[in-house]
């Protein structure tokens, strides 16, 4: 049997008839940029977000940037973020002039709250946390931390949409909270897509603003801006998706609690560990072994795809050298880079490809 990492066609069949009316609507109306139904996604995220503002943008790493840009991180300033995301996160913080200063993660995969004090300075402008895999970080932690030291707070919330941590939703806590609605996100388009919530009516203004030309009105540019706006096709797709997110979340909490499971308690394997009082969306459910690439190629064997988010944690990538970071600056996310291995998950996981893939570890376990 064959199972994919992900398989957006399955869910693509699912809503099919409503999918392809949505999009053939945008098509009529030739709406490609901006307009109405741009705005109704917009008006729709913040509505089932609990948000004043929902900026939506081009793609998640934009967010990023355009949130720290428009609190006014730049030159000569630090950011400090997690040592293990994907590379959006630390090379907005350098697009704006800035500086990243990483730290280690802790066991959920979040940054290590204890340690981010210690690399507190006076350029220190914003803390980015990063709700990897679905799990969100300490986020009332880090508030109080950014509120003692005057810190902004945009947290990315790339792989967390509607994850939530006694009961606050991952983004709501920031100065801003920044998705990505890559297609393969929780919440994916049909293309790139992005966007920024924040309850802060005058960022939302400037972010609106900054990424269209910095103008609200045509050819009334207040500012200099970039190009970074969500397209008509993309904002219908999501409106038409964001009806079923709950219930493709609690699948995917589902297909989490069947691998548990079905994986629990065999020598030498880590199941995702979920915080207490923790809404785990399971973007992505990671294991963890040392033997990490012989279980790859076993399942690879099998039929199943698998997947490494990510292979080398941030500081350690040749981009990075100009940092001269060694291994032992980061030793928690430093050896899990090398044990991670991430399980196919997504909603339509059907119960034979799950204990396919369950029966597939186990028999690498001889178990
Ligand atoms: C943690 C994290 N941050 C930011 C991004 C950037 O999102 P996008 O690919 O939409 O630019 C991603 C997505 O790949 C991500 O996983």
């Amino acid at each position: 049997m064959e199972v994919p990492f992900v398989d957006l066609k399955a869910q693509y069949l699912s809503i099919k008839p409503e999918m392809d009316a949505a999009i053939g609507n945008v098509l009529e109306e030739t709406a490609f940029i901006g307009g109405q139904v741009v705005k109704d996604f917009e008006q729709a995220f913040e509505k089932e977000y609990g948000v004043r503002n929902c900026v939506s943008v081009a793609n998640g790493t934009d967010a990023i940037y355009i949130a720290l840009k428009m609190l006014g991180v730049g030159q000569g300033d630090e950011v400090i973020t997690v040592a293990n995301s994907w590379i959006s996160t630390s090379e907005t913080i350098t697009q704006t002039g800035a500086t990243p200063v990483f730290v280690d993660m802790d066991e959920f995969f979040s940054i290590d709250v204890a340690q981010i004090e210690g690399k507190i300075t006076s350029r220190t402008k914003a803390i980015v946390p990063v709700h990897l895999h679905g799990q969100m970080s300490e986020i009332a932690k880090i508030k109080a931390i950014c509120d003692k030291h005057s810190l902004f707070l945009v947290e990315d919330c790339a792989q967390s949409h509607f994850s939530a941590l006694n009961g606050v939703l991952a983004g709501t806590t920031g100065n801003a909270g920044t998705f990505s609605f890559y297609p393969g996100k929780n919440l994916g388009a049909y293309g790139d897509a992005g966007c920024i919530v924040t309850n802060d009516d005058e960022l939302a203004q400037k972010m609106r603003m900054y990424a269209n030309h910095g103008s609200l009105k045509k050819h009334a540019h207040e500012i200099e801006g970039i190009n970074s706006r969500l397209d008509g096709i993309q904002a219908a797709v999501l409106t038409v998706k964001l009806q079923y997110i709950n219930k493709w979340t609690d699948m995917r909490i589902s297909n989490a609690k069947k691998y548990t499971d079905g994986l629990s308690g065999i020598p030498g394997l880590a199941l995702p560990v979920i915080r207490p009082n923790s809404k785990h969306s399971f973007h992505l459910f990671v294991l963890r072994t040392e033997k990490r690439d012989e279980l790859a190629a076993h399942l690879e064997a099998n039929g199943v795809s698998t997947a490494i988010h990510y292979p080398r944690i941030l500081p350690l990538l040749p981009a990075y050298a100009y940092l001269n970071h060694v291994p032992g600056d980061f030793p928690v996310a430093y050896k899990a880079q090398n044990e991670i291995l991430s399980l196919p998950m997504f909603p339509e996981l059907t119960d034979a490809q799950i204990e396919h893939v369950v029966k597939s570890v186990r028999s690498f376990f001889n178990v």
